[in-house]
């Protein structure tokens, strides 16, 4: 079985997505723990009344991003992850912390990756006339939202589409497109290692 640690920040709509159809689904694999830099993270209940480990380590809480870092992903090694899931975690980590994890860690990125990394992405998309936006899962590397792609989903940008309309039409898909991208992920390193 591998084991995923998921890290949110927040609402934690996709990790609840990935955990549902882990589950529903029979992968080889486990959610064994979630992990947020936020205490206040919505996410971290559902987690727990899943009987899944949580954890907190708070960002303001380190006089640098190197501490918070390394605070982190001692945390995180604690729960032997074999894939570390990002699922809206919203700090940017260090080149170690990176280079620790590099092959093993997933994004979910809401635009159509290479175009709009970064923040806004809805809005920059609106506002740049596109017709297409959607969601990029990838590989975490050194570069902010530049890793390799693992998958990605295109969904229209309507006429009188704002952030907000725009956005839930992406996120219902990253609930599709993150589970499936994730198990395909866990199914080819659990082909890899002969499990
Ligand atoms: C998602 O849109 C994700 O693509 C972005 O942040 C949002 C997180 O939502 N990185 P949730 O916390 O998974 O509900």
């Amino acid at each position: 079985m591998k084991r995923i640690v998921i890290l949110i920040s927040g609402r934690g709509s996709n990790m609840e997505a990935i955990v549902e159809a882990c589950r529903r689904d029979g992968w080889p694999a486990e959610v064994v723990a979630v992990v947020s830099n936020r205490p206040e993270a919505a996410g971290l209940a559902y987690a727990a009344e899943q009987g899944i480990a949580t954890a907190v380590v708070d960002h303001r809480a380190f006089p640098s991003r190197d501490a918070f870092d390394d605070a982190l992903a001692q945390q995180i090694d604690a729960f032997s992850p074999d894939l570390l899931v990002m699922a809206g975690f919203m700090r940017i980590l260090g080149a170690a912390f990176v280079a620790r994890y590099e092959g093993r860690m997933l994004n979910i990125h809401p635009s159509l990756l290479p175009a709009f990394p970064g923040l806004n992405t809805h809005r920059r998309a609106i506002d740049a006339g596109c017709t297409e936006a959607g969601a990029t899962v990838h590989f975490v590397t050194a570069e902010l939202d530049h890793g390799p792609i693992v998958a990605q989903v295109a969904v229209p940008i309507l006429p009188g589409d704002d952030e907000r309309t725009l956005a839930a039409r992406v996120l219902a898909q990253e609930h599709r497109l993150y589970p499936d991208a994730v198990r395909r992920v866990v199914e080819l390193g659990a082909a890899a290692a002969g499990d």
